[in-house]
């Protein structure tokens, strides 16, 4: 009989041997198991993860507990700077470390594409101990893998450290080295998607910056609608100032203005609540912030003006306006600052570096605003003479009735001996005198340009008399019969060049309208206390899209040359001469436009 050994014992016979053996195989497996399924586990999680991150750190975790390793690490290569870099080191350490190519274990992996299996790593030349020295920790085995892309390429490497029980065998080399060219793939299908956002991201700036633009032109073109109802510099800026206000979100703004001798700041618009208190202030040369930004040729940007030097808070004081943040820019015109536009106090908020690139697109139109003004200006004075030259001949005309009726009446009282009717006359006279006095104020006025319209005596019939023929011979030449009806045919006090500027604009009009004939006319007839004329046509009437916006500038339609700008005339000047103008255009076709004007209109 053969003794049995209890299986607790120490196993000597063949039987307990070979149970032994059993066991140890019976472990193999269950450690190989639980590998194949930590490896399939592994490629399940790298298929489903795209950020790179994450993917890094899963690759980490999963590798290190497949090696059965204390820590792995992976770097990445990049081509570029020669380097291998890496950001995921196991547990929350994060930070990037960087090797050049050849440079210790790794680097040496990365650069000759070759595995790497030592058992201490300090007996090899290779292995670098400054990071051990680093980072307090202590390498002893070590096994590293490269990893390679779809073209089989080197993307980088993955190195496992300490085995647990004693090293990594040629099953853990052959083992790290399939895994690792599955992490490579989802690395660089990772890498794929991040460029794939990053062209997206760029995508998004570009259409970004598009809409900045667009936005940016919206205000160029806001700010010159404004521009162009200016008659000079100051109203052009005033209005300008307006609408930047509109567009910055604030509750002042002012444009400042270098006087001749370039010292003095003078702040010639202003819009606000102490506007008229601001339009007094003289600052000289380098005061305030607005000084400041003209003296620097600088924008500047205050959050908090308490808190700023140059901000002068004694006038805040005296003018008793509250100033809690301010965005001034320069002015420049051909490289000089002639100033500078400031905004106080940004509604909801303060000013940021958007509004101060806004201000100054906004300062680029004021100083085209200030040059055309002056421009303008320039030629209105011009204008304004010969507009004297030929209203002279006119008013000289005007002043015979007067001077008629004084000369019969100074021979009547020099022949008058009751004193009492020679005061009545001498009452007669003087009155004369007036009339000629106001038409003589009137054109000082005028000249002086201290009023925009020379008003004068004008008889309708003689102007429509004057303007037919000019007007019948353009209409004609399209084939547009035109009939002048007038059966006011009297006295109007207006200004007469831009009268005859509103006939010929709603005519010429008419005209474009019936490009294939038809008809045209002009009525005038005096309707409640008022002068009224009515321009009629029978063309298509005007386009539905533009009837309720009509007199606004830069509403045109239909017209490869129109600007938009002719009836915003029109209606400046009706508005001018305090009238009113309405437009009907019924259903069946034709456009009828009614003008009327006050008769006797009196020079503000
Ligand atoms: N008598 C009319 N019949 C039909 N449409 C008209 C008539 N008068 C004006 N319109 C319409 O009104 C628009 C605005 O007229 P407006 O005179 O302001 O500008 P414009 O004629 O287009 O350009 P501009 O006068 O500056 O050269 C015109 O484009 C046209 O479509
Ligand atoms: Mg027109």
């Amino acid at each position: 009989m053969t003794k049995e050994k209890s299986p607790t014992g120490p196993a000597t016979g063949p039987v307990a041997k070979s149970r032994q053996s059993l066991a140890e195989v019976r472990a193999a497996l269950q450690r190989e198991e639980s590998r194949v399924a930590a490896m399939m586990e592994l490629g399940r999680s790298l298929t489903a993860v795209t950020d790179l991150d994450a993917l890094l750190h899963l690759v980490v975790e999963k590798i290190t507990e497949l090696m059965e390793a204390d820590r792995t690490s992976i770097f990445l290569l990049d081509e570029q700077r020669s380097e291998i870099w890496s950001k995921v080191a196991e547990g929350d350490d994060m930070k990037e470390i960087r090797v050049p190519l050849g440079k210790g274990i790794c680097g040496w992996v990365a650069e000759t594409g070759k595995t790497i299996n030592i058992k201490d790593a300090y007996q090899d030349d290779r292995f670098n101990p400054a990071v051990d020295r680093d980072t307090g920790y202590r390498t002893t085995s070590l096994l590293c893998a490269p990893m390679r892309g779809k073209q089989g390429q080197v993307l980088g490497v993955i190195e496992s450290m300490n085995k647990h029980q004693g090293h990594f065998s040629a099953e853990d080399e052959r083992l790290l080295e399939a895994v690792s060219s599955q992490a490579a793939v989802a690395i660089e299908n990772a890498q794929l998607v991040l460029g794939i956002l990053a062209k997206n991201i760029e995508l998004v700036e570009a259409q970004e910056m598009l809409a900045r633009k667009v936005a940016e032109l919206d205000v160029l073109f806001q700010l010159e609608k404004e521009i162009s109802w200016g008659l000079n510099a100051d109203e052009m800026l005033h209005r300008l100032l307006i609408k930047a206000m509109e567009l910055v979100e604030c509750e002042a703004g002012s444009v400042a203005l270098l006087a001749e001798d370039g010292e003095e700041l003078r702040f010639s618009v202003a819009v606000g609540e102490k506007a008229e208190e601001v339009r007094k202030l003289r600052l000289p040369g380098g005061t305030g912030v607005a000084g400041w930004v003209v003296q620097h040729g600088q924008s500047a940007l205050v959050v908090d003006a308490s808190k700023d030097a140059r901000h002068l808070g004694e006038i805040e004081r005296e003018i008793g306006f509250s100033v809690s943040d301010i965005l001034a820019v320069p002015l420049v015109a051909a490289g000089e600052v002639i100033g500078a536009v400031e905004f106080l106090n940004k509604k909801g908020g303060t000013f940021d570096a958007n509004d101060e690139k806004l201000a100054t697109v906004i300062a680029g139109q004021a100083v085209a605003a200030i040059e055309t003004g002056r421009r303008r200006e320039a030629s209105d004075k011009e204008n304004r003479l010969s507009a004297i030259g030929q209203a002279l001949s006119g008013v000289i005309h005007d002043f015979r009735t007067p001077m008629t009726i004084i000369s019969g009446y100074v021979q009547l009282m020099a022949m008058e001996d009751d004193e009492a009717v020679r005061d009545e006359q001498s009452e007669t006279v003087l009155k004369q005198f007036d009339f000629i006095n106001d038409m003589t104020k009137e054109l000082l006025a005028f000249a002086r340009g201290e009023s925009s319209l020379l008003l004068r005596q004008v008889f309708t019939d003689r102007l429509l008399g004057e303007m037919k023929d000019l007007l019948q011979k353009e209409l004609e030449a399209v084939g547009v019969k035109l009939e002048v009806n007038d059966t006011y045919c009297g006295p109007l006090r207006v200004d007469e060049s831009k009268l005859r500027r509103l006939i010929y604009n709603i005519t010429r009009n008419a005209r474009q309208a019936l490009a294939q004939g038809g008809e045209f006319s002009i009525s005038v007839e005096e309707k409640d206390g008022q002068v009224q004329f009515e321009f009629a046509d029978n063309g298509p009437g005007i386009p539905l899209e533009i009837r309720k916006n009509l007199f606004e500038s830069f509403v045109t339609s239909g017209k490869a040359e129109g600007t938009g700008l002719g009836l915003a005339m029109v209606k400046k000047i009706v508005d001018e001469h305090q009238g009113s103008i309405v437009v009907e255009s019924p259903e069946g076709g034709g456009a009828r436009f009614l003008v009327s004007l006050p008769k006797r209109l009196e020079s503000s």
